[in-house]
């Protein structure tokens, strides 16, 4: 009985000694996030090692997270989402579905990331910007004798017949900051007529916002409406892709973060906040190929993220364009009167 209580004992010595005791249990920390993989992964790691938090990453896009915080909001699985486009976030605090956090690094950020917190009640924060373009591969052009596009409204223009890739808005935070940019400069009914016009050329609506250029990259798909930093991107990579600011204007997103309500780690996804928007973090952004201006005023701009101050950007309306109603009402009518058209 002794020897078996005995041989018991190192047992659990052992298993403590493999595992750690519950007491010394790494933190969790569950992260969405809507930025490219490469620079989700970065933050993984480099939170990781600062903190030895346990963090579960998973990439998905803006309007993605939002249904799946949506549909989990009763028994919440996920903590922070960190990434993609600002509207989501937008229609995530109106709905109640992020907690406010006022962080102590508020004073230390861009207006536009300011006014994002501000327009959602502080249950979001700006942490990036980036503007919408439209991207070409310069020699698959060429080779198919088509004019290089310059404005907008050169996208119906019928020689581009499923030469043209955007992402679905519904899924896509690029996509639907693409249709709502349109709806702003054109007014909505032009815009929509515009966006029909622009079907009939559309090879594909792809899931992630910055598939289209990887996809005309690799020579898959003419043109690309995507951001500008994704198509940087690419250039940099050495692919023929050529970055247009359209003749007319453009929109920008407010890439953002907000913390889930009901986290199950809420003091370490406030942790994953305040690391989020340190400019020596943001700063890192290059290294994993992100060329968004970052929202910390003392972060590093990467040199090759499109400067904003030389774009002819709208006005874009986040309290309007990110608020539930005209979020909802806008991808219901892209869906019965555009994504179901012939093409
Ligand atoms: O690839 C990075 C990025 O363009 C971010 O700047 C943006 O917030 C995000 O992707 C949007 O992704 P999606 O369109 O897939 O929601």
């Amino acid at each position: 009985m002794k020897t078996k209580q005995f041989a018991f004992g190192i047992a659990v010595a052992t298993a403590c000694a493999l595992t750690g005791t519950p007491s010394q249990a790494a933190e969790k920390l569950n992260v969405l996030c809507a930025a490219d993989d490469q620079w989700c992964n970065l933050m993984e790691s480099t939170f990781e090692k600062e903190t030895g938090v346990d963090v579960s990453m998973v990439r998905k896009s803006s309007g993605e997270i939002f249904a799946q915080i949506k549909a989990e909001s009763r028994n919440p699985k996920v903590d922070i989402w960190w990434g993609g486009t600002g509207d989501p976030h937008l229609q995530a605090a109106a709905e109640d579905l992020t907690v406010e956090y006022k962080s102590p690094q508020l004073d230390s950020l861009l207006d536009w990331a300011k006014n994002q917190a501000k327009d959602g009640s502080y249950k979001t924060v700006g942490i990036y910007a980036g503007a919408l373009g439209i991207g070409y591969n310069e020699e698959l052009l060429k080779s198919k004798g088509l004019p290089a596009p310059k404005c907008w409204a050169d996208l119906t223009n019928p020689a581009y017949k499923g030469e043209i890739q955007m992402a679905n808005p519904n899924s896509s935070g690029t996509a639907y900051t693409t249709l709502a940019t349109v709806v702003q400069l054109f007014g909505e009914e032009k815009g929509f007529e515009f966006l029909a016009g622009l079907h009939g050329n559309i090879n594909q609506y792809t899931k992630s916002g910055s598939a289209p250029i990887k996809a005309a990259a690799r020579g898959e798909t003419t043109l690309a409406i995507t951001f500008m930093h994704d198509m940087v991107k690419q250039v940099k990579k050495g692919f023929p892709i050529k970055v247009v600011a359209p003749c007319e204007g453009t929109g920008y997103e407010v890439g953002s973060m907000s913390i889930v309500k009901g986290a199950r780690n809420p003091e370490t996804a406030q942790k994953f906040a305040e690391f989020a928007l340190r400019a020596d973090i943001q700063s890192l952004a290059a290294d994993a190929e992100a060329y968004q201006v970052p929202s910390n005023a003392s972060a590093t701009v990467p040199d090759e993220a499109p400067k904003l101050s030389d774009l002819k950007l709208i006005e874009y309306d986040f309290a309007t364009y990110g608020s539930s109603d005209t979020r909802k009402r806008l991808l219901k009518r892209w869906d019965d009167e555009i994504k179901s058209l012939p093409r």
